[in-house]
């Protein structure tokens, strides 16, 4: 895969731009990048704060040739490359399932993955967004969120950010095209998160709330979760980790 960006000074959403460019015949590594955007998405419909310079707002066209059920490591695949991109700059992040990236339990990146039909074949496009400053978010929520500068004292430049994630996620996808590749990933996600196995949390699935203790990953990367009912695969949801003075010791 050749990585090449292209970079806008400000456009709605940089996802929106490479599903455009990926409708219109893109190549695969082909990366939109802007100093902000005006309609910058989020999961479940939520908007991503994308103040100027504040962040990196950074999305890639991927034409993957992998089993449909395998389609879902992408993200997977995407949060190692997010985190190792973090440890660079002298962060240690962890990983929570299934696309998030936090720092000391705040969050500083995300992760929106979206599919869609183009004439040579299926596009992903992976749109990150990773918080370089703190003004990238209100006041009001620097308890869970956080930023490279709040965590370093240093506010890194967009470029360099995005041209260690382009290596990251190059080098990632690559492992995960391989023979074995969706287990390689699994392994390597499960090395960086704490939320593999063994952690209590609460999932929220439209409204529908289970709580349980992570147990591993499916090999499609479902999270495995252990509750009172025996094993529950979930594929979809908010993860929260929930606090000791929340759990049920009624076991
Ligand atoms: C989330 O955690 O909800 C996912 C956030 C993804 C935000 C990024 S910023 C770059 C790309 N363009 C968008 O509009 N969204 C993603």
């Amino acid at each position: 895969m050749n990585i090449s960006l292209i970079e806008y000074e400000i456009i709605d959403s940089t996802n929106d731009e490479a599903l455009k460019l990926a409708r219109s015949g893109a190549d695969e590594g082909v990366c939109v990048l802007a100093r902000q955007q005006t309609a910058g998405r989020g999961r479940q419909g939520r908007t991503w704060m994308s103040e100027r310079d504040a962040g990196l707002y950074f999305s890639i066209i991927l034409r993957p040739n992998l089993e449909t059920k395998f389609l879902p490591l992408i993200t997977l695949m995407t949060g190692v490359a997010v985190h190792d991109t973090l440890r660079e700059f002298g962060i240690k992040p962890d990983i929570k399932w299934v696309n998030d990236v936090h720092v000391n339990g705040k969050k500083i990146s995300g992760i929106l993955a979206e599919t869609t039909e183009t004439d040579t074949g299926l596009a992903v496009i992976v749109g990150v967004g990773i918080n370089i400053r703190a003004s990238n978010y209100p006041p009001e929520i620097a308890d869970i969120a956080t930023s490279i500068e709040s965590e370093t004292g240093t506010a890194v430049s967009i470029e360099e950010l995005a041209e260690q994630l382009g290596k990251f996620i190059e080098y990632f996808y690559g492992l995960l095209n391989e023979e074995n590749g969706p287990d390689a990933i699994i392994g390597e996600w499960a090395k960086r998160s704490t939320y593999f196995s063994g952690k209590h949390v609460r999932v929220e699935q439209s409204g529908h709330i289970l709580t349980g203790v992570t147990d591993g990953l499916e090999p499609n990367g479902g999270l495995r979760l252990r509750t009172d009912d025996g094993i529950v695969i979930v594929q979809a949801g908010d993860v929260t980790q929930l606090r000791a003075d929340r759990l049920n010791f009624s076991r």
